[in-house]
């Protein structure tokens, strides 16, 4: 009876232990990662990150957003906060896409030349438009014009985004241009700068997804790109 016992003390204790050890594994028992990526591995293929800022715009963001649904395409919108603010169904449709959204600061002012409070106070307020829109809460920052110093990185709080590819969209607003140049500039692992408040942008966007992904390029969002990569706040980033 003695034995007995034990053996089924023994059996419970063994059952509670291997119960523990699968708890643990779980998935769900794991750190949540930044985003959720998909199965793509851009180590192994030819991933590209096409990123639009300053926006949303009604209109032009809008005509972006039906060629990306249409190419089944996943790229990233570094958000104004004002932008934000004056057209959220924008910005709720493209987190409703399955897009991501990154912080491009509330006003776009050049960090560089604010205090340190200032650009804490840039960066929150830009979450804080995005998060009150979209219920997103964006993980990367932008900085306007890429412009940056010690006192911004040491204020960020967040891992900057910069760019591989410039289109100078801004100033050619000709949208076999713009396509010209990505086509022309498309490396794997790139980040392709573009600002979806120009409708030449929006329109150049069906050429350049066609010209690509013939290429094998496939179209991931920056956190899918940068997968696998441990990313540090104040650190800047332009390609994979
Ligand atoms: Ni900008």
């Amino acid at each position: 009876m003695r034995t007995r016992v034990s053996s089924l003390t023994s059996l419970f204790a063994l059952l509670i232990g291997m119960l523990m050890v699968l708890t643990a594994t779980a998935p769900g028992a794991a750190a949540a990662p930044r985003a959720a990526p998909r199965a793509v591995d851009c180590s192994r293929v030819k991933c590209i990150a096409l990123t639009y800022d300053d926006g949303p715009a009604s209109s032009s963001t809008a005509r972006l957003l039906d060629t990306l649904k249409a190419n089944g395409v996943k790229a990233t919108f570094f958000m104004v906060g004002s932008q934000v603010a004056r057209n959220p169904k924008t910005a709720r449709r493209v987190a409703a896409e399955g897009h991501e959204i990154g912080n491009h600061t509330y006003s776009h002012k050049d960090l560089r030349r604010l205090t340190a409070s200032k650009i804490r106070s840039e960066v929150a307020r830009g979450a804080t438009a995005i998060r009150n829109a979209t219920g997103v809460e964006p993980t990367l920052v932008r900085p306007p014009y890429g412009s940056f110093n010690a006192t911004v990185r040491a204020n960020v709080n967040a891992p900057m985004i910069l760019w591989s590819v410039d289109t100078r969209d801004w100033a050619d607003r000709n949208a076999s241009v713009v396509a010209s140049r990505v086509i022309a500039r498309a490396r794997p692992g790139a980040i392709v700068l573009m600002h979806d408040i120009h409708p030449t942008t929006a329109a150049a966007a069906p050429r350049i997804i066609a010209a690509l992904a013939r290429q094998g390029y496939v179209f991931v969002t920056v956190s899918e790109l940068l997968a696998g990569r441990a990313l540090a706040n104040g650190k800047a980033y332009s390609q994979r």
